[in-house]
Parts: C-alpha cells; sequence; structure tokens
C-alpha cells in the first residue's frame, strides 16, 4: 500500500525496531531494559507507533506506550498515551532522519506521576535507530531519563 504523501517525510521511521535501553532519574535506581517499537501506515496521514519493553535482566514486562506520528504546518505532530495515565502531546521539528520534540501539553489521571514537560529525540541513521527522553517530573528539573539503541529487524 502506498503511503500517504503528507507523512513520506517520516518514510524512515517505518518497520520493526528492537534493542536495548537504559534509564536513571534522581528519584529512582537506575535501571536497563529491552525494546520493541514498531511504526506502520495504513495508508491514511499518519504513523501508528507502538512501543514495549521488559526488564534487563529477567524480562518482566516495563513500560509500554503508543501513539500517533503526523506532519504538520509547525513540523512533526505526535500524541502518546501511556497505561500509568499519562497523555502527552508533542509538536517538534524534522531535520533528516532526526525528530527533536517537546512536549506542548502533557495531561494526567489522578493516579499518574506528576509529569510536567516532556522532550524526546529521536535519530535514525539506515537500520539504527537511537532515542533520548528528557523529562520535568516529580519536583525534579528537566533532565535525562532515557536513552536507547534500536535496529531494525523487519
Ligand atoms: C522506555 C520507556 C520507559 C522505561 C523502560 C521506564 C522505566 C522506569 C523505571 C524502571 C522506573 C523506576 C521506578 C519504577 O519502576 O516505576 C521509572 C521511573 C519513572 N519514570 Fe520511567 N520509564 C519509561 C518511560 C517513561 C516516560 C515516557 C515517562 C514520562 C513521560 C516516565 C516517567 C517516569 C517517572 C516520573 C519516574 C520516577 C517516578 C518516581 O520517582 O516516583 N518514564 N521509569
Amino acid at each position: 500500500m502506498d503511503m500517504h504523501p503528507d507523512i513520506q517525510p517520516l518514510a524512515f521511521l517505518l518497520g520493526t525496531w528492537n534493542g536495548k535501553g537504559r534509564g536513571e532519574y534522581p528519584t529512582i535506581d537506575p535501571f536497563e531494559y529491552d525494546e520493541e517499537i514498531s511504526i506502520n501506515h495504513v495508508g491514511k496521514p499518519f504513523l501508528f507507533y507502538h512501543q514495549r519493553t521488559w526488564r534487563r535482566p529477567g524480562g518482566a514486562p516495563l513500560h509500554t506506550e503508543a501513539g500517533y506520528f503526523r506532519m504538520g504546518d509547525a513540523g512533526v505532530e505526535l500524541v502518546l498515551a501511556q497505561p500509568s495515565g499519562i497523555a502527552e502531546v508533542h509538536v517538534g521539528s524534522l531535520d533528516g532522519s532526526t525528530i527533536d520534540l517537546k512536549s506542548t501539553g502533557v495531561l494526567l489521571t489522578p493516579t499518574a506521576k506528576q509529569i510536567v514537560t516532556v522532550g524526546r529525540r529521536l535519530e535514525t541513521t539506515g537500520n539504527g535507530l537511537r532515542y533520548r527522553l528528557d523529562m520535568e517530573a516529580v519536583g525534579q528539573p528537566f533532565q535525562f531519563h532515557l536513552e536507547a539503541e534500536l535496529h531494525r529487524t523487519a
């Protein structure tokens, strides 16, 4: 199926990506994880994004999230939902195959952790994908939480 022309600039994201990452934050112990990201399209002007992670070592399910990428006049748009009661809306820039996003809004359910701002930077080189996530949350200033490196496996 042909990709919708509006999201052609994001075609480099398509596929299934597997790899591993690590995380830290002042309030928690550092950790490592395995990750799978799948990004696909159905011919409409959006990409469907789905991510799952598992603790290293051990393989217990960890964070997961799902959302949609689109292209707008102001750049790349992302809406994202997490099972922990967090909804992120981002707008950001596209430079070649690097996406730099900053949340324009984060909504929380009553039981969610207090997230204020999230920054997500995604960079691909051929079949490699790396990302970095920073956040202002739980009373801490904006800073590093996650980084990971994945490879396209399908
Ligand atoms: C690859 C994705 C992610 C993984 C593997 C991950 C993993 C973890 C782990 C293992 C912790 C330690 C405490 C716990 O087990 O709950 C943690 C803490 C935390 N995570 Fe993440 N996380 C991910 C993404 C996110 C995202 C997208 C957000 C928010 C936008 C977030 C917000 C937080 C916060 C605020 C804490 C600190 C909680 C506290 O101090 O009470 N995480 N994360």
